[in-house]
């Protein structure tokens, strides 16, 4: 099978590594990946967000699997665009996107089939946000309506916060992402992530995991993308995860159905989980950066099956083989970051790393100048380990940590350090 991905960072990066270790995979294409998913596959220039371009090229190279990375090409129909074309692909059409790209839509999903979330209200109009935020008080969470890179989430402790928030939306600050806000009670509990793939009507759950995105040690400092993850969550439980199943995902994928967009690929369901009971903080309709990481270190090769599979329509027959292992990714970025950061520092022990089953490090960020490897964005490398234990994932995923040379780069030292910490607090070690 000749197979296309799309997209150019350490989830990419994952999502080839495990398309690689499958056999079925006969040619592996890139757009635009980066250098080191260049040392395992072909990487192309392509605009991934036009989709007369991308049609074109899976034609001229006669792609027949195409795997969507990233959130901004979905929201821009490209999947619709490929389907039309008569390719496979992994990854919702626009109507479907919408569970990432309008907050608003999310929450109305929920009103209509009962799922768990914040309470919330919508505004097109700043004062009659600014007059909720009053009478509700604070702690309260503003959201700008669609995609803004992440950015568009301010969880205000204070009411002026919130008033701050809502002059910088509906100000223009996230363009027209900010035209609408919604407004959310604030949840209190510990987030996870679940990870399930969809056919358009069947569901089959492929991980859990938990991120840090905060740039600092102890989970302060400024939001980042993700500084690194574990897999699986520990409050995660199997009673939580039929939990969100029952009350939250699978109803969600019925109605987009109902709908007339039925769903189709990774659903990455945002979870706060207070005494047992997930509810909604956001669902995503790509893998998580750097979860997918994780993810494909745990799942390996049977990742390929599975995706086919939900683009196939064919999840009812799909199985995934479980190991019960542990694994842990360790974000590297360059010093300055998620602020102004240089590109172009030299990044030394790359060359002499373990690469095997248990350990691999995936590039997020990287370029080559001269033959060596360079920095060429914020997150840089995904130091991955797999173990039996979370602690044994850890120590190999930071023992590789410490082999690369980069003075101009920056990691967290406490990766997973809540599971580690309260391990006990859980009756879950699988
Ligand atoms: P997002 O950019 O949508 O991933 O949101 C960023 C983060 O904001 C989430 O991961 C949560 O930590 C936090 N968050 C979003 N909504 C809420 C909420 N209603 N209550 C508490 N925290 C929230
Ligand atoms: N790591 C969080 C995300 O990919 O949205």
């Amino acid at each position: 099978m000749n197979i296309l991905i799309l997209g150019g960072g350490g989830r990419e990066h994952s999502l080839a590594w495990a398309a690689m270790q499958n056999p079925k995979c006969d040619k592996l294409i890139v757009a635009p990946g980066n250098a080191g998913i260049a040392e395992i596959a072909d990487c192309a220039d392509l605009d991934i967000e036009n989709g007369a371009a991308v049609t074109a090229f899976c034609e001229a190279n006669a792609i027949e699997f195409v795997i969507i990375g990233p959130e901004a090409p979905l929201a821009a129909g490209i999947a619709d665009r490929l389907r039309d074309a008569g390719l496979l692909v992994f990854g919702p059409d626009a109507g479907a996107a919408r569970l990432e790209a309008s907050k608003a839509f999310t929450k109305e999903i929920c009103d209509a089939v009962g799922a768990p979330t914040a309470r919330y209200a919508r505004f097109t109009d700043a004062d009659a946000a600014r007059a909720h935020v009053r009478q509700t008080g604070a702690p309260i969470v503003v959201k700008a309506d669609g995609l803004a890179a992440g950015k568009g989430v301010i969880v205000a402790e204070t009411e002026a916060q919130a008033l701050a928030a809502i002059d910088d939306m509906f100000g223009g600050e996230f363009g027209t992402a900010g035209a609408e806000v919604v407004i959310e009670e604030f949840m209190e509990g510990e987030e996870a992530s679940f990870f399930v793939l969809v056919d358009g009507e069947n569901v089959l759950p492929i991980g859990t995991a938990q991120d840090h995105k905060r740039a600092g040690e102890g989970d302060t400092g400024p939001n980042t993308g993700g500084m690194g993850a574990y897999s699986p969550a520990p409050v995660m439980t199997d009673a939580v995860a039929e939990r969100a199943l029952e009350q939250i995902i699978r109803p969600t994928v019925a109605e987009l159905a109902r709908r007339g967009t039925p769903y189709r690929g990774v659903l990455y369901a945002g979870l706060m989980i207070s005494d047992g009971q997930p509810r909604l903080v956001e669902y995503n309709v790509r893998f998580g950066d750097p979860e997918a990481q994780v993810l494909m270190m745990r799942l390996g090769a049977q990742a390929l099956d599975l995706m086919q599979a939900a683009a196939a329509g064919k999840l009812a027959e799909a199985r995934v083989n479980w190991a019960d292992d542990h694994a842990m990714t360790v974000v590297m970025a360059a010093r300055g970051y998620p602020g102004p950061y240089e590109k172009g520092s030299v990044i030394g022990g790359l060359d002499g790393l373990p690469e095997d089953g248990n350990r691999i490090c995936f590039h997020a960020g990287t370029g080559r100048r001269d033959g060596r490897f360079v920095a060429n964005g914020g997150r840089v490398l995904n130091l991955t380990a797999r173990g039996a234990t979370l602690a044994e994932a850890r120590d190999r995923a930071y023992a590789m940590v410490d082999r690369i040379d980069w003075p101009d780069g920056f990691c967290r030292r406490d990766i997973g350090w809540r599971a580690l910490e309260a391990k006990t607090a859980y009756n879950s070690d699988g």
